[in-house]
């Protein structure tokens, strides 16, 4: 009878132990589960991007855009949709492409020079990311050919884009150049 009790108690004891340690483990599951989902969370607040997670929502071309910065220099260097865009990614309606959130929309091709050139004619701040990449792209746009006759209202001439692509293309058109420079 003694002998069955602590059969039993063993067995009791170790099934407790089963319980508890599969109960410690679950615990510690919850935890790096609830640790990564908070991480998460937090890393969402710090750069909140609504420009992205609406328009990967939107039909053709609209989407475009989100899938091809992926790829693109500019994403890579840390610029987003709002460096050239303009507009508010932190709000998640149409608002964050109101005008006076500074929003530039599509620009037209008589207005891309300038759009792309806001940038890369402002030494001080091509500086900061590159200070070796030149920054003389716009001024000689407009001596050349295509920026002559854009000057004169032809705007079926390559503009930048033309040329570099615009949301990912840049960096794909661009790197064979590059390499054959450096
Ligand atoms: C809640 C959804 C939503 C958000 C957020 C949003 N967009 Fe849009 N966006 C649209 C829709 C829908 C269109 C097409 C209709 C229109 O032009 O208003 C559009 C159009 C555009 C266009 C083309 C405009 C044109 O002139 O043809 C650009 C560029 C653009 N969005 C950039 C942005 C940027 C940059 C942000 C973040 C600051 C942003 N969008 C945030 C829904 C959104
Ligand atoms: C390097 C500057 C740059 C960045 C960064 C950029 N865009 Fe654009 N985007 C442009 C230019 C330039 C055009 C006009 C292209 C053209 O006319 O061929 C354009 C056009 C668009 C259009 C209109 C597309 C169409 O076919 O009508 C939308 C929508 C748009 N961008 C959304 C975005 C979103 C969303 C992001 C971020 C994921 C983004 N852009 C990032 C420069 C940029
Ligand atoms: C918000 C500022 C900004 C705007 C607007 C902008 N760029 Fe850039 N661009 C940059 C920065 C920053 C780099 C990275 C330079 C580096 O670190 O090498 C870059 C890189 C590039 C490069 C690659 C240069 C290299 O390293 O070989 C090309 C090409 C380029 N941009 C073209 C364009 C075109 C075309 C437009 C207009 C559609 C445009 N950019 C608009 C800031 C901008
Ligand atoms: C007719 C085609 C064409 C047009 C238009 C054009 N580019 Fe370029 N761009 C090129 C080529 C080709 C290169 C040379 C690649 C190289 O030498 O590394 C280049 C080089 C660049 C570079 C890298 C500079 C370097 O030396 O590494 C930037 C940035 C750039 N272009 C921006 C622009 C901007 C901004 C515009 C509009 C104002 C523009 N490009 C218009 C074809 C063009």
């Amino acid at each position: 009878m003694r002998a069955t009790m602590a059969t039993d108690g063993t067995a009791l004891r170790t099934g407790t132990n089963r319980v508890a340690g599969a109960r410690a483990v679950r615990c510690i599951l919850v935890l790096v589960v609830w640790m990564l989902a908070a991480g998460g969370a937090v890393a969402d607040e710090e750069a909140p991007n609504t420009c992205v997670t609406c328009h990967s929502a939107l039909p053709e071309p609209l989407n475009l855009p989100v899938e091809g910065m992926k790829s693109d220099i500019h994403a890579t260097k840390g610029l987003s949709c709002v460096d050239c865009h303009g507009g508010d990614a932190t709000l998640m309606d149409a608002t964050s492409m109101a005008p006076e959130k500074g929003f530039r929309g599509k620009p037209k091709p008589a207005d891309i020079p300038a759009f792309c050139g806001r940038c890369h004619s402002d030494g001080a701040y091509m500086r900061r990311f590159n200070p070796r990449l030149p920054t003389g792209q716009l001024e000689q746009y407009w001596t050349s050919i295509h920026g002559q006759r854009l000057k004169n209202g032809d705007d079926k001439v390559a503009t930048c884009v033309s040329c570099h692509g615009v949301h990912g293309r840049i960096q794909d058109s661009h790197r064979p150049g590059r390499e054959v420079q450096a």
